[in-house]
């Protein structure tokens, strides 16, 4: 009897600790949600994120980057997902270098960090086609963002394709990958939310019932890929269920989930904005960042995520667009070099401080709404279980107030909120900035570059295998498949000897359109004008007398792409390029238009064939001492040199200053696209009480947008 009651005692216990294994288990490593906020090993978080893109710096920067925003008070690091980068070609995968995606997210896991996957996969972001592959175009029958059989998975596409990846496929991929190193929380990982699609709303409206469906098919099918951790949507308020539908933009206090059991969430809290080649640069002050992130949190948010906290580098052709610069600085609170920017990272991560003080009572209790005067707020937190958390709000942005609450005065600077996690001590306005200012300088680093060769693209070359022959103008995304962003369109003009111009000495004028995104013109090789778009106008127009002789001439443009779209729906029907009509004005016959002509079409630069940029390239490239080269100049020149890194760690600039509109390579590897074309429009001057939107608060006008 004994020994058979102490075996049972023994079952009992095992079960027992089964049980309460299982459950720790559970509670350790679920995410789900409420209306208060995102629910993480069973308890509510006031969750502070932060934007760092991980193919935007380099893989040495990750560690820095990341342990600088844990330092800066975040919480969370939030990611696209860059599908363009991850797989170049259908099924050939790359998830190496600045696109290790699960080295990058195990170091956010190292530093005790949280991770946002934002998988889209399109995902917008001033990055090439929206992060689209532009292979992705030529399936047939398809159309982008909307309820299409190819575009989200169909048979068709295994067809033609081989079992390349569409939205779902792609999708599952990322996820897979994800859960076989065991990234999301509900795994042990760091992954605490995901993202399907981006700011998707417009879109849906647009497309009508099309786009719906999709909607739906999207959030269904991110469901079923089974996290184990929530899903999100940005900026759509028909965001069906279980998914938590998010704000974007300056300032999101008035926004409301669709739903009054989901969480209050900001995906993108803009900490600045993007620059273009041509525009100026904006800066928005980090009193009212503060301001708003506040006001946020004081109406219940509970997730904020900068966009960017780092915003770093557009590398090689990322940029989207089109005109958007190399640099994606975004007067983030680490500049695009990662260096910590001053008073902006200190102000937040004071900021960061006094929020997390009121989590208890802000995770607790829904906020008690009292006036204070006309133009003034208290937000008051009392959890039933004690404690209390206030903030206190001015929205007057021209005069500071004295307000009185709970029997104590208080004064508030104009468009400031005060926080009280105790209710009576204010630990933080978001106004009043005591972090002293950092100026980045440029110093020069010793290793200057004085020797250079030059080698003179050629102009002519026709006929070296890769040119393709058709009547009329095609369309340069369609030949190039983006490979490259030039494409030369090159003809014959034949002109009777009897020309009256040849006679009179009254130049024909060549007059030509393009949608973009700049031109370049030769006649009979000679280099007679270009064109380049603008920011606000981006279609290029050209007109420029020609000198053309009797007999046969030849007419060469190079069309030039800086960056394909990033914004919209249908990206199937975007064609660019020379798509006419080219015409000569001011012949016998008055104009001939050269649209239908025979052109000759040749993909990229001769200097690319050669793979001149590679410093492994061994090309019977003529390259020659660039100050003779300087001599006989035409505008389309590679220059090279060598010269030794600088001693230590610092980030390192290029100066472009001198130079005009093109590429850089180091050691093979593209770090951007360069234009020092200046920064026009408004400078405005700024001051942080007030609305902020683009372009108050610019800088940089009459200077190239880009110099470094
Ligand atoms: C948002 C978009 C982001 C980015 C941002 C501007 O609307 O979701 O991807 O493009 O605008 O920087």
């Amino acid at each position: 009897m004994g020994s058979e009651f102490s075996v049972k005692k023994m079952n009992f216990m095992f079960w027992v600790l089964m049980v309460l294994v299982i459950e720790t288990q559970l509670i350790r490593c679920s995410v789900t949600y409420d209306r208060k906020a995102l629910v993480i090993n069973g308890q509510r978080k006031i969750l502070i994120s932060g934007s760092i893109h991980y193919p935007r710096s380099t893989p040495e920067m990750w560690e820095d980057l990341i342990m600088k925003a844990k330092e800066g008070g975040l919480d969370v690091i939030d990611t696209y997902v860059f599908w363009n980068g991850h797989e170049p070609s259908p099924g050939n995968y790359n998830f190496e270098g600045r696109y290790d995606l699960v080295r990058f997210l195990k170091i956010i896991q190292k530093a005790g960090l949280y991770a946002h996957l934002r998988i889209g996969p399109y995902i917008c972001g001033e990055w090439n086609f929206g992060g689209f592959p532009v292979w992705l175009k030529y399936i047939p029958g398809i159309s982008f963002r909307t309820d299409n059989g190819p575009f989200k998975f169909h048979p068709t596409i295994i067809y033609y394709y081989q079992a390349h990846e569409a939205m779902q496929s792609f999708t599952e991929k990322i996820v897979d990958l994800m859960k076989s190193h065991n990234l999301f929380q509900s795994q042990g990982g760091p992954i605490i939310l995901s993202q399907i699609e981006n700011e998707y709303g417009k879109q849906r409206e647009s497309i009508g019932e099309d786009g719906y469906n999709y909607m739906v098919w999207a959030a269904n099918m991110a469901v079923r890929t089974q996290t184990g951790v929530p899903w999100i949507m940005c900026k759509d308020d028909e965001t069906p269920d279980p998914l938590i539908n998010t704000c974007n933009g300056f300032y999101c206090h008035q926004f409301t989930p669709n739903r009054p059991y989901k969480p209050k969430l900001w995906t993108e809290a803009w900490s600045g904005w993007f620059t273009e080649f041509g525009g100026s640069i904006s800066q928005r002050p980090v009193q009212d960042l503060a301001f708003a992130v506040a006001r946020f949190i004081q109406t219940g948010g509970s997730l904020v995520n900068y966009y960017m906290y780092h915003g770093g580098t557009n590398f090689g052709r990322t940029a989207g667009g089109p005109f958007i610069t190399t640099s994606y600085d975004y007067d983030a609170p680490l500049d695009e070099y990662g260096l910590i920017r001053q008073p902006k990272f200190g102000h937040l991560r004071e900021l960061h401080k006094a929020i997390k003080l009121c989590e208890k009572a802000l995770v607790a209790a829904e906020p008690l709404v009292t006036d204070l005067g006309p133009l003034q707020q208290a937000h008051v937190f009392y959890p039933e279980k004690g404690g209390c958390a206030a903030f206190l709000a001015n929205y007057d942005t021209k005069s500071g107030a004295r307000v009185m609450f709970n029997n104590r005065h208080y004064s508030l600077p104009p468009w400031s909120i005060s926080i009280l996690p105790d209710c009576r001590n204010v630990v933080f306005n978001t106004a009043k900035v005591g972090v002293q200012t950092s100026h980045m300088e440029m110093v020069p680093s010793g290793a200057d570059i004085i020797e250079w060769e030059s080698y003179n693209e050629d102009i002519l070359a026709l006929g070296d295998g890769s040119t393709i022959t058709a009547i009329g103008l095609l369309d340069q995304l369609n030949m190039t498949r983006d490979s490259t962003d030039y494409l030369w369109y090159r003809t014959s003009v034949e002109i009777d000897p009897s020309e009256h111009f040849l006679h009179s000495g009254e130049l024909p004028t060549l007059v030509m359109k393009s949608t973009g995104h700049a031109v370049h013109v030769f006649v009979n090789g000679k280099h007679i004008g270009s064109a380049f778009g603008a920011r606000k106008d981006r279609k290029v127009n050209f007109s420029e007398k020609v000198n053309l002789q009797p007999g046969a001439n030849k007419i060469s443009l190079l069309s030039v792409a800086v960056g394909l779209p990033n914004v919209g729906a249908h990206f199937e029907r975007w064609d660019m390029g020379i798509l006419g009509p080219v015409v000569l004005h001011g012949l016998n016959q008055g104009q001939r238009d050269l649209s239908s002509n025979r052109w000759t079409y040749q993909v990229g630069l001769k200097g690319e064939s050669m793979n001149l940029a590679s410093p492994n390239s061994v090309s019977m490239a003529r390259w020659m001492d660039s100050k003779l080269a300087v001599q006989n100049q035409q505008p389309l020149m590679w220059h090279k040199s060598y010269f030794d890194a600088p001693e230590g760690d610092e980030p390192l600039a290029l100066d472009m200053k001198s130079m005009g509109k093109g590429q850089v390579w180091i050691n093979g590897q593209s770090i951007g696209r360069y234009w020092t074309t200046e920064a026009r429009g408004d400078c405005k001057n700024c001051t942080y009480a007030g609305r902020f939107k683009p372009p108050n608060c610019q800088v940089g006008c009459g200077k190239p947008s880009q110099r470094w």
